[in-house]
C-alpha cells in the first residue's frame, strides 16, 4: 500500500513518523474519510470543507490548498488501483518536545488508502443491533478530531454487548429531557409514521456527509423530513432507526438495548432509502 506522508509518497513500511509527533503524545489533530467509487472521491469539496472546519476549529493553519489535496487524493487513488476505496487524511501540529502551548513547526501530513466494501448483504436483510449510553464527550464533537478516545470507548460497549453502533444520548437537564445525538462513528436518524427525524447539525455531532446525502434522497423523493432535536423517548418509540456513514452506507438498526425497534426488522423506510441510496451511489457517486 502506498501512502502519503509530508510531501511524499512511499510504501506504507517505510513511513515512519515521530514519537514526539503532538498526533502521538496528545491526540492534536484532526482527520477526514472519503469514501471513493469506481475510483472518483465522492463529495470532496464537501469533505474538504468539512476538513477546513476541523482545522479551523483547533486553530491549524490548512497546509494545502483545495487543488494540492485533490492531488494528493487522486495519486493516491491512482496509485492504490482498487476500485472502490476510502481515503483517509490525518493532519497533526507537528514534532515538538512536549509542552502544551502550540509550537512553531510544520503540520505533519498523511493520507493513505484503504479497500471500500458495500456492507455485508446480511446486515441489510436483517439490520443491526445497538445499545443506547450517554453522550459523555466533550462539547466541540463537531470538530473530526483524531483524539476519538471517548468515541473508541463508547463503541467498545456495542462490542462487547454483541452490537454494531452505540446510539448517542445527552442527559435530561432541568430545561429538557435527554435527546439523541449521533452513534459512535455515524449519525442517526429515527422514522416515526413514515418521516424521518435527525438532529441538527451543531456542536454536538459530526456534520456527516452522509447524512446530508440521505437528507437530499428524502427531499428528491418527496420523504418527510424534519432536522430537529428528537428526545430519547421519540428514540425508544421510533418505528425504525436507521444509522449513516461513509463506510457503512445506511443501515437499518433493528434492535435496540435488546429490544426490537419496530417489528425487529428492517422497515420500509430503511428499504426505501437503502435502494435510493444505491441509485444514487450508481448513478451520481460512480458517474463519470
Ligand atoms: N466516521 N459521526 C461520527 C462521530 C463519525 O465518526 C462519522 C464518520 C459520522 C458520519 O460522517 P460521514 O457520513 O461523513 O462519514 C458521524 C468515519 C467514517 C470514521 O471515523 O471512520
Amino acid at each position: 500500500m502506498t501512502i502519503y506522508l509530508n510531501g511524499e509518497y512511499m510504501p506504507i513500511a517505510q513511513a515512519k513518523v515521530s514519537v514526539l509527533d503532538r498526533g502521538f503524545i496528545f491526540g492534536d489533530g484532526v482527520y477526514e474519510v472519503i469514501p471513493v467509487y469506481s475510483h472518483q472521491a465522492f463529495r470532496l469539496e464537501a469533505h474538504l470543507l468539512r476538513l477546513q472546519h476541523s482545522l479551523d476549529s483547533i486553530q491549524l493553519l490548512n497546509p494545502h490548498r483545495i487543488s494540492e489535496w485533490t492531488s494528493i487524493v487522486n495519486e493516491l487513488i491512482r496509485r492504490n488501483i482498487i476500485e472502490d476505496q476510502y481515503i483517509y487524511l490525518h493532519i497533526t501540529r507537528g514534532v515538538a518536545p512536549r509542552d502544551f502551548p502550540f509550537p512553531d513547526v510544520p503540520p505533519t501530513v498523511f493520507a493513505m488508502s484503504n479497500p471500500l466494501s458495500a456492507p455485508a448483504q446480511a446486515l441489510i436483510s436483517h439490520g443491526v443491533s445497538a445499545i443506547t449510553a450517554e453522550d459523555n464527550r466533550w462539547l466541540r464533537c463537531d470538530i473530526k478530531a483524531i483524539s476519538l478516545l471517548p468515541n473508541i470507548l463508547l463503541r467498545q460497549m456495542a462490542v462487547q454487548a454483541g452490537c454494531a453502533e452505540t446510539v448517542m444520548l445527552r442527559p435530561a437537564t432541568a430545561n429538557e429531557p435527554a435527546f439523541l445525538t449521533e452513534g459512535s462513528a455515524s449519525n442517526i436518524f429515527v422514522v416515526k409514521n413514515g418521516t424521518l427525524l435527525t438532529p441538527p447539525k451543531d456542536h454536538l455531532m459530526l456534520p456527516g456527509v452522509t447524512y446530508d446525502v440521505i437528507l437530499e434522497i428524502a427531499a428528491a423523493n418527496d420523504i418527510p423530513y424534519e432536522v430537529r432535536k428528537v428526545s430519547k423517548a421519540e428514540v425508544f418509540a421510533a418505528d425504525e432507526l436507521l444509522l449513516t456513514s461513509s463506510t457503512r452506507e445506511v443501515q437499518a438498526i433493528t434492535c435496540l438495548d435488546d429490544n426490537p425497534i419496530g417489528n425487529g426488522i428492517p422497515g420500509p423506510a430503511f428499504r426505501k432509502i437503502y435502494l435510493l441510496y444505491q441509485e444514487f451511489k450508481r448513478e451520481v457517486m460512480r458517474a463519470k
